[in-house]
């Protein structure tokens, strides 16, 4: 039986929720599809911090390093500073393990309404490729004078050719083995050095793959299309900012946050790659039992194709299809009363009862 070593961690808030839930689905789909999961779980988080003055201990990334896939629920408490749980963990992974893809697809499924009148799912299925490396998240920066009338802050946006080329060659490729359109989020009239960069190098990305309908939009006429016309857009490669809000919007568009997957990707493959859910820790609902699993169910789907096993993927998406479009139980976000525990029961036992 093939086995797959998976790095779990669960993180805080709705994390605890929906993690376990997703993994009682991907080990029924394992079962189903002749393949089993290994999983180890890691209690970091912003609890860990709380007691430990840390996010996670100085030999987590060793601890990591080894396992075949990362699984991750969330991070973030109210009473942390938000910049703390991020820098503390999650950046970390990403550039340690050189995740320099963020792969966020977003579909209207079958059954769920979207907030916008008149759209169908045939309308909306798009994938934005996230720069999950450098760009405007960087450590460059900092405050003078802090607490006078002269204070100030700066804060350092970074680009290099080698992380702009790597990530548009990855969403070429993308593009290439699906509709064939690819669009680049940018904001070169209003950012004169870093973004007139991007529209070089994606020039020169697209010029290698010229079968590719490629076009630059602003970004915030871009945030407005896609509203407007999610129609348009098949894959959108943005920036590590833009790429984050974009996401969140086009998951909205979707149906909710809480439907949302995303990749962190090492394509070489010299380091695990890490599998999460867009949404946050949620505290708004933590605790209640009633997180909308599907982000995390459909992030380790994500993680079942990234370990090659392609129809267990396809199989939890279908069932995760099947449900949704046959009317079963959905969560509160859409619309419905199930909990957390009836949408991944209802899940499992589609695999069980085959
Ligand atoms: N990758 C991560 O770990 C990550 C991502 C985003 C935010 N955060 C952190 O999470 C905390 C909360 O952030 P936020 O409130 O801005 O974003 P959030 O995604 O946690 O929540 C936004 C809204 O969406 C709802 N929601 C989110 N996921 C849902 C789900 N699965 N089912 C049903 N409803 C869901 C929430 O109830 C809330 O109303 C903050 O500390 C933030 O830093 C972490």
């Amino acid at each position: 039986m093939r086995r797959h070593s998976i790095a779990v961690i669960p993180g805080d808030g709705i994390g605890r929720e929906v993690t376990p839930a997703a993994l009682e689905v991907l080990e029924a789909a394992g079962r189903a599809h002749g393949f089993g999961l290994e999983p180890t779980e890691y209690p970091w988080g912003c609890d860990y911090f709380v007691e430990n003055g840390r996010m996670m201990p100085p030999e987590a990334l060793d601890q990591l390093r080894d396992s075949d896939a990362i699984f991750l629920g969330a991070v973030g408490r109210p009473d942390v500073p938000d910049h703390i749980s991020l820098w503390g963990l999650l950046i970390p992974i990403r550039r340690t393990f050189r995740q320099y893809v963020n792969l966020r697809p977003i579909r209207l499924w079958p059954g769920v309404p979207s907030p916008l009148r008149d759209v169908t799912p045939a309308d909306v299925d798009m994938v934005i490729v996230r720069e999950n490396n450098e760009g405007e998240y960087s450590e460059i920066g900092g405050r003078l004078h802090q607490g006078t009338e002269d204070e100030l802050a700066i804060q350092e946006a970074v680009f290099t050719r080698r992380g702009t080329d790597r990530v548009m060659a990855y969403a070429c490729e993308l593009a290439s083995g699906r509709s064939g359109r690819i669009c680049s989020a940018t904001k070169s009239n209003g950012i004169i050095h870093t973004m007139p960069f991007w529209d070089e190098r994606f020039a020169h990305a697209t010029a290698q793959h010229p079968q590719l309908e490629a076009e630059q939009v602003l970004i915030d006429a871009l945030a407005a299309m896609v509203v407007l016309n999610p129609g348009r857009f098949d894959v959108i490669v943005a920036s590590n900012l833009f790429g984050d809000i974009l996401s969140d919007l086009a998951a909205a568009v979707a149906g909710s946050i809480g439907i949302a997957p995303s990749g962190n990707l090492n394509p070489e493959r010299e380091f695990p790659s890490m599998f999460e859910p867009v949404h946050g820790s949620a505290p708004d609902i933590a605790g209640q039992g009633i997180a909308n699993p599907i982000g995390a169910i459909w992030s380790g789907a994500q993680m079942l194709e990234h370990l090659g096993e392609e129809e267990a993927a396809a199989g939890v998406l279908a069932a995760v299809e099947d449900m949704l479009a046959g009317g079963g139980p959905r969560t509160r976000d859409l619309g419905g009363t199930a909990t957390t525990a009836d949408v991944t029961a209802a899940l499992v036992s589609s695999f069980d009862t085959r």
